[in-house]
């Protein structure tokens, strides 16, 4: 009889389930060294921090590539770091980039001012104009990179089209699931090659570290760790510790994450004071039909329009005591910050 394997709770708890020795710490430990004593005369690879193979960068990057049913995966400095080296181990000089133009504000800066300067050309794509996307698809073309769900306004791509295209051109297909984290929404099981993730979102939870996450093939990623060493990116071990730390407790977050950000919005729908709610979970959605089918659950972010604009955004975000102003989102308590002046600050008004 075939038993079925540990669900995601257990792996961000256990990763593969395993017995104890006798008188071992049940939570694991920190080995903050940089460095490791090596064998005299061994030409064994060294163990030292950077290179991730610190038992805590190793043992986290299994747990995580086992919530995305990914072969592996590995952990950087922080999420712009994944980004820039997921894009840097697939792209080279007058290769071309084609890319959603619904995305987090800091990667389309890493793709305008700093992909340019190394001679790969960006071409931006709305999700929505499905026709363009094959249309912009050029000789050069070596990847498509998508984030869902977008960063504020919680669209959820279809990513069905995209990795169609994707397989057809022989790309690469790199998905930015941060606002989904791997309970909620898993891009490699829809055909996605690679996914990116901001662990200082949901994988951590208690915004206390900064650190990012790739996971795709074993070869992807070595080519990911082979960069992460020579550029320097690899995750302190202590803050791959708190990362493993808030992953047990991922599962019952995103739960509430997801009951949470369903009641705020269902409430804020209502609100005389507010003009629009983007969150994919409400039929006023515009991929609500899409999100219920490929989401476990719709997730705790909330986008909001409030009537009277920037003045009126002013008095409201003045009045609020327990939800603070800070950007971020995915950690326990609850944040409020406007992408204006914060995640898409100095990428126009769309
Ligand atoms: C969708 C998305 N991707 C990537 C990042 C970058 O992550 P980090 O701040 O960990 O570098 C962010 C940050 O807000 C984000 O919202």
């Amino acid at each position: 009889m075939n038993r079925p394997g540990p669900g995601l709770s257990t792996i961000a708890i256990h990763g593969i389930p395993h017995r104890r020795p006798d008188w071992s710490p049940v939570a694991p430990s920190l080995y903050q060294s940089s460095t490791f004593v090596n064998p005299i005369g061994s030409d064994d690879e060294v163990l030292y921090s950077r290179y991730g193979n610190n038992p805590n960068q190793v043992e986290l990057a299994k747990k995580y590539a086992l919530l995305e049913k990914a072969d592996a995966a590995i952990f950087v400095a922080s999420g712009m770091g994944a980004t820039a080296l997921a894009h840097l181990a697939v792209l080279r000089p007058g290769d071309h980039l084609l890319s959603s133009s619904w995305i987090y504000g800091g990667t389309q800066r890493l793709f305008d001012e700093e992909l340019g300067r190394l001679g790969i050309e960006v071409t931006y794509v709305a999700p929505d104009q499905v026709r363009l996307w094959r249309k912009s698809v050029r000789k050069s073309t070596r990847a498509i990179f998508v984030e869902t769900p977008t960063n504020p306004l919680m669209r959820v791509i279809d990513l069905g089209p995209i990795s169609y295209l994707a397989e057809e051109h022989g790309l690469a297909l790199l998905v930015d699931a941060t606002f989904a984290s791997p309970v909620n929404f898993r891009p490699l099981e829809h055909g996605a090659d690679v996914v990116i993730t901001s662990a200082t979102k949901y994988l951590n939870g208690h915004s206390d570290v900064i650190a990012g996450a790739v996971a795709g093939t074993a070869s992807f990623v070595e080519e990911v760790n082979r960069l992460m060493r020579l550029w320097g990116q690899a995750i302190d071990p202590h803050a791959a510790w708190l990362v493993d730390r808030g992953m047990r407790t991922l599962a019952v977050r995103m739960e509430r994450h997801n009951s949470n950000g369903m009641a705020v919005a269902q409430w804020a729908e209502q609100h005389p004071g507010i003009s629009k709610v983007h969150y994919p979970g409400l039929p006023s959605h515009p991929d609500h039909a899409h999100a219920k089918l490929v989401l476990t659950g719709f997730g705790g972010m909330v986008g909001l329009e409030v009537k009277g604009g920037t003045k009126a955004t002013e008095r409201l975000l003045k009045r609020l005591k327990l939800v603070t102003h800070a950007p971020s989102l995915a950690g326990v308590e609850t944040l409020v910050s406007e992408p204006r002046l914060t995640s898409h600050k100095g990428i126009g008004p769309e």
